[in-house]
């Protein structure tokens, strides 16, 4: 965005009053139209491939981040403990105190807020800064805008003020954050995708040792399609969350005789069926989907090694039948997309993606028939739906890249 815009958005936000009240607006009208970043972040939104759901529960994964990212521009400002940042794509505005950090009744505060007490937490010493952010990333689309807003400001913050916070602690603590402070009991694979990926590889994480192995993603003639439903059912986090208990409660039981057991990850197929009175019905299919899961992952590293796009696929379609029937994690917007892809033999494979209850599938489709195919999805879809349904072609990309001035 060019200055004189930029100056025109405060000009406009100051006489709508949407500022929220500050000492001294003049003045930071006057600052911001002046920005000279020291620091630049573009933190990436990510995809997967394959392995949903399993993260939490200390299984395989296969993430990468796209070329969408989110946009920070960071600098120190003049105060000790005055933090002001401006949210171009949102044209919102907040100031936190360092010595104060708290939760915000506005949501997406709450994902730097998380940030920032996890640093301070870290004893890592932070002062005055200014930051703005511009977004590339649709809300609730299920590429995680949020692990790229957490990953990017812990990023930003770390080169700004030296802090040598590693990559894997800046994983770690932007988790935290979305735990702690959004509420939101996720795994650690969006962080992980944002920060640590390469151009052109899916990342195969084992999230118990977190070793990580980068595959190449050589997709041949196809190309990654994200079809956002535009939908997000406000089921999404309770479920979340009550999809993880279901998980541990099993495990608690199955660790009475079995003690060595942590995690889903230990837990055979014997094991549930020996537990599975205990267990309870509900549950048991759960745990089943992961260990199910957890073998697709393997078994789609050796078909990306092996170039099988066409076992690939069946995998994608398994792996989303799963979600749908035994975690039940799906709707019947997702469903509808995948049932529409399920009979094109261009299109290998096709699922929802990330934690479930609406945003994106993700297919796996030959290049040249993207524009009709889409055309023909979107007509069927808004009939159904009465909703318009959004096209997002994303490229395997590398994490987080930082730009110190
Ligand atoms: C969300 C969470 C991740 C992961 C996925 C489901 O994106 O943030 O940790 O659990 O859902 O695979």
């Amino acid at each position: 965005m060019n200055v004189v815009f930029t100056f025109i958005i405060f000009e406009d936000l100051f006489k709508k009053k949407r500022l929220r009240p500050a000492e001294n607006y003049n003045n930071i009208l006057e600052d911001f139209y002046n920005f000279k970043a020291e620091v630049k972040v573009a933190s990436p939104g990510r995809i997967n491939l394959i392995g949903e759901h399993t993260d939490y529960n200390h299984g395989f994964v296969m993430p990468s981040a796209i070329d969408k990212k989110i946009h920070f521009k960071f600098r120190k400002n003049a105060h000790d403990n005055l933090c002001r940042i401006y949210s171009e794509t949102f044209e919102t505005y907040a100031e936190f105190n360092l010595n104060q950090i708290s939760k915000s009744k506005n949501s997406w505060e709450n994902y730097l807020l998380g940030v920032l007490d996890e640093i301070q937490k870290c004893e890592k010493k932070l002062s005055g800064f200014d930051c703005i952010i511009n977004s590339e990333l649709p809300i609730g689309a299920g590429i995680s805008s949020s692990a790229a807003l957490e990953c990017g400001f812990a990023s930003g913050l770390n080169s700004l003020f030296n802090l040598n916070l590693s990559q894997m602690e800046i994983v770690k603590l932007s988790q935290k954050a979305e735990n702690n402070f959004v509420g939101n009991n996720c795994g650690i694979m969006d962080q992980f995708a944002s920060v640590m990926s390469k151009r052109n590889h899916f990342i195969k994480l084992d999230c118990n040792s977190l070793e990580a192995e980068f595959i190449p993603a050589e997709i041949q003639n196809c190309k990654l399609l994200l079809l956002n439903t535009n939908v997000s059912h406000n089921l999404a986090e309770s479920e979340y969350n009550t999809r993880r208990q279901e998980c541990e409660n099993a495990v608690a039981i199955i660790q009475q005789k079995y003690s060595a057991v942590s995690s889903l990850r230990q837990v055979t197929f014997e094991m549930l069926e020996e537990f599975k009175e205990e267990i309870g019905p509900k549950s048991l299919k759960r745990c089943h989907y992961v260990l199910d899961e957890n073998e697709r992952v393997l078994k789609t590293e050796k078909a990306l090694q092996e170039g099988n796009l066409k076992a690939l696929g069946e995998l994608m379609y398994a792996s989303h039948r799963g979600l749908q029937y035994q975690y039940e994690v799906s709707c019947p917007e997702l469903d509808f997309l995948v049932d529409f892809a399920e009979d094109k033999d261009f299109i290998y494979g096709s699922r929802m993606m990330g934690g479930g209850f609406g945003g994106c599938t993700i297919n796996l489709i030959e290049s040249d028939k993207i524009e009709n195919y889409f055309e023909e999805v979107k007509k069927a879809y808004q009939e159904k739906f009465n909703i318009t349904l959004t096209p997002i072609t994303v490229v395997p990309d590398e994490g987080t890249r930082i730009t110190k001035f």
